[in-house]
């Protein structure tokens, strides 16, 4: 099967603590290659139209305000079946519900300040990785 690619984005919870490289390593021992990595600090904006479709939510505005209180490192990933892989490692939205192994599981401190966020299909992902990156950023 040919590889896919997803979007990730380790959060602000995860950088403060420095796990860049803890989560990444688990990224990695899953299968998926970072094929483009940048660390930023996103603006308010950013954040809202990034999360848009969650808007209407009552999380809504708690969520965006922690996305912008630290940097992030958004990654575009690669390998077989990224979006589903990636979304295994991850482990579920809340840390209380993940797998024993999981990137949430290990690090994530709540259901807001999970770590990790991911792509949930592929057309999200070409959606959210056009979102930060320009093409000429997918170096491989
Ligand atoms: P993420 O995959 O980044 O997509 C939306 C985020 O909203 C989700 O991870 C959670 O971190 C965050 N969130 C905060 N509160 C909730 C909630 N009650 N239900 C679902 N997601 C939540």
């Amino acid at each position: 099967m040919a590889a896919t690619r997803t979007f990730s984005i380790i959060k602000p919870d995860a950088t403060r603590r420095n796990l860049t490289g803890a989560v990444t390593a688990k990224l990695e021992e899953a299968g998926l290659r970072v094929v483009a990595s940048k660390r930023i600090q996103m603006t308010r904006e950013q954040a809202e139209g990034f999360y848009g479709v969650h808007r209407e939510r009552p999380f809504f505005n708690d969520l965006v305000s922690f996305m912008i209180s630290g940097p992030v490192v958004v990654q575009v990933l690669e390998g077989e079946n990224a979006v589903l892989r990636n979304r295994e490692i991850m482990g579920a939205t809340n840390p209380s519900d993940a797998a024993d192994g999981t990137i949430r599981k290990l690090f994530a401190e709540s259901i807001e300040a999970n770590s990790v966020h991911g792509s949930d299909s592929d057309e999200n992902a070409a959606i959210e990785i056009a979102y930060f990156f320009t093409p000429e950023e997918l170096v491989g």
